[in-house]
């Protein structure tokens, strides 16, 4: 029976136990490019002793990022200041993962701490949206984003691989395409933002078309031997729940078929009239019918902080990883942390070696 702490191997990569960080935007990017915050930031996460450390939503154009301090990897110059991230990441003994997202309507937006809503339309810091159909997402994102045309689509798919190829070549071992939470992959398969009337619209086939082209030119350039994965927002807390998690379950089993190698199970976000049951490890059953009826193995994160719960969700095999965000925000040495709380005898070496012998000595265990 696993536990936490037992290391896990997808594809050609080893990950030292079943604790990942969640990607959490730090918007803090200029010009999409990394800087002295982000390479401390993921350094001290991957030293915290998890397996897996995935970079947060790295935007595949310019105007597929969430903010105007969001990472970007159109360009080389943005490729490069990862470089040293993936390698820090590594060198901490974790397998260094990546985000590629593109925000579609919920784009132009300020930093959560400065409003967290759509950038004024007079203000020169916002940009043009774009979307599936021309409907905006409400509430605090009222902007109309402009609907994509068949080029904008085929554009922004080519996007999606061109990051990809750069986020392998910058030395990434797993990459995690971003189709959940109202962004742009969920704009098209959620019928809230979707009401299009060519290929890419109508049925679910339809409106599962842009994610599974991406996923199977993504797959065309991402090396076999690393993992690729998605985060899908599978359910919207809506009243419409049942149908909604059949049908991505259905779309989970395409991407298995596409060669997809593990599905985070997150939240749709397609519409701000949802009602989500936060609660400890709300997602979990979710996630952990999902790896049945799927195929696929599966993550998720929402509120899984404590360590016991975190174990016996990879002990009962409902998991085969736990995503954790803000509690690697609260302490960046969570795994040690959850290591100590299960009583484990070799906890202090959960972190590398110049933090583990004092530690060891210090706590004796
Ligand atoms: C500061 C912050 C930034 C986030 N940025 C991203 C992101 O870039 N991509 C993403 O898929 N989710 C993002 N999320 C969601 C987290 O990855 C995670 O799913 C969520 O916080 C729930 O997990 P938790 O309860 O352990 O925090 C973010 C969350 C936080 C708190």
């Amino acid at each position: 029976m696993p536990d936490l702490f037992t290391p896990y191997t997808l594809k050609g990569r080893t990950l030292r136990n079943r604790i990942a960080v969640s990607p959490m935007c730090q918007y803090l990017a200029v010009d999409g490019v990394a800087g002295d915050w982000h390479n401390v930031h993921y350094a001290s996460l991957a030293r915290g002793g998890s397996g897996l450390v995935v970079v947060e939503a790295t935007a595949v154009s310019p105007e597929g990022r969430i903010t105007p301090g969001c990472l970007g990897l159109w360009n080389d110059a943005q490729a490069e200041a990862l470089r040293p991230i993936a390698r820090a990441i590594q060198d901490a003994g974790a397998v260094p993962g990546i985000q590629i997202a593109h925000a579609g309507r919920k784009a132009s937006a300020n930093r959560p701490w400065e409003g967290d809503d759509h950038i004024a339309p007079d203000d020169p810091r916002g940009w043009e949206t774009i979307s599936p159909s021309a409907i905006p997402f409400g509430a605090n994102l009222p902007k109309v984003p402009r609907a994509m045309t068949p080029e904008d689509i085929t554009r922004v798919r080519q996007d999606f691989v061109a990051s990809a190829i750069r986020a392998r070549d910058a030395g990434f071992g797993w990459l995690m395409l971003h189709f959940a939470h109202g962004y742009l992959g969920q704009s098209f398969l959620s019928p809230y933002s979707n009401q299009r009337t060519d290929l890419y619209g109508g049925s679910l086939e339809n409106r599962a078309r842009f994610l599974l082209e991406t996923l199977s030119e993504v797959r065309a350039v991402w090396p076999e031997d690393r993992p690729l994965s998605a985060r899908l927002g599978m359910i919207e807390f809506d009243g419409h729940d049942e149908e909604t998690l059949e049908d991505a379950i259905t779309l989970a089993r395409h991407f298995r078929t596409l060669g997809l190698d593990f599905l985070d199970v997150s939240i749709g976000f397609s519409t701000p009239e949802a009602k989500i049951p936060w609660g400890p490890a709300f997602m979990a059953p979710i996630a952990a019918r999902v790896r049945r009826e799927s195929g696929l193995p599966v993550a998720t994160s929402w509120y899984i902080s404590k360590p016991e719960q975190a174990n016996s969700l990879i002990a009962d095999e409902s998991l085969d990883l736990v995503m954790l965000g803000r509690p690697f925000l609260e302490n960046p040495h969570w795994p040690y942390a959850a290591a100590r709380a299960l009583g484990r005898p070799d906890a202090a070496h959960v972190l590398p070696e110049p933090y583990a012998h004092w530690l060891a000595r210090y706590r004796s265990g």
